[in-house]
């Protein structure tokens, strides 16, 4: 691996090999989502408990600074929304010499396996694979289910992640499962990194799933909703970084959780 490519996966993935990545890319498919009406606002609080931004190019750049110091990973497919007819109908929709003007670290790829667009969306994987790699510049996919959250069973997201990794994504990203999951991240060549999907019921239980995942083996999580939109986001990100990077219990993740809401309070 050449030193650009090793240079920009060690400003995603830390020296304890884990990662905390925080999305705020929603948008490009189902517009101004829930506390991400501002995205620069959200996620100011938020920054210095994360690794990296998961953004779009539109939000870089009327959201967040330009003297920004978090690494930035570049969400580049869409081309589908929520009121559209497919979701899994998404395109390449930056062009190397954007994500190279734009100084990101790493770009961001949805694969829609299983539907329609299977075909379409793994030659966009590939497309952005063969110009990234050129430039030194890491791949993450996203194993993408659209609206079909009950696709995510071990066989199914095992599946995709190994298609990913072979198709050439250094990292990928997916969804916790209760059932399987050191399976899911077993058969995965590359690091894998956990989605969180809607919001969860209680913060217990994103951080159940959370340790649970890096007990299985994956290095760590893009996680947006279940932080942003919670009553407390700044002590999840904070709890969830202890589970992360300081090898934290639930138990002591969710003591610094309640120590932070309560001072706050
Ligand atoms: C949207 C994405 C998001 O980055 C991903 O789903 C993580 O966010 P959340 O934790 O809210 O699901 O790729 O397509």
């Amino acid at each position: 691996m050449d030193w650009g490519m090793k240079n920009r996966l060690s400003q995603i993935i830390k020296p304890d090999g884990n990662c905390f990545f925080l999305p705020i890319d929603h948008g490009y498919f189902q517009g101004p989502t829930t506390s991400l009406e501002r995205p620069g606002e959200t996620i100011e609080p938020l920054l210095e408990y994360s690794d990296a931004l998961f953004v779009t190019r539109g939000v870089l750049r009327s959201a967040i600074p330009a003297n920004n110091s978090k690494p930035i990973i570049l969400r580049v497919s869409g081309g589908a929304t929520v009121v559209g007819s497919d979701l899994a109908n998404e395109v390449l929709t930056t062009s190397i010499e954007e994500i190279i003007r734009l100084n990101a670290t790493a770009v961001g790829v949805s694969v829609f396996i299983g539907s329609e667009y299977e075909n379409e969306t793994l030659q966009n994987l590939s497309t952005l694979v063969n110009e990234c790699e050129d430039y030194g510049i890491p791949v993450m996919a996203v194993t993408a289910v659209g609206k079909e959250l009950e696709k995510r069973t071990a066989r199914f997201l095992g599946l995709c992640c190994r298609v990913c990794a072979e198709h050439g994504a250094r990292v990928v990203k997916t969804y916790w499962c209760e059932k399987d999951f050191d399976k899911v991240v077993n058969g995965c060549p590359v690091p894998v990194v956990m989605a969180g999907g809607p919001k969860c019921e209680t913060e217990t239980e994103v951080l159940e799933f959370v340790h649970h995942g890096m007990q299985c083996g994956a290095i760590g999580i893009n996680l947006g909703r279940n932080i942003w939109q919670s009553p407390n986001p700044v002590p999840m990100a904070r709890s969830l970084q202890a589970i992360i990077h300081e090898k934290a219990s639930v138990k002591e993740a969710k003591d610094i959780f309640d120590e932070m809401k309560n001072r706050a309070e």
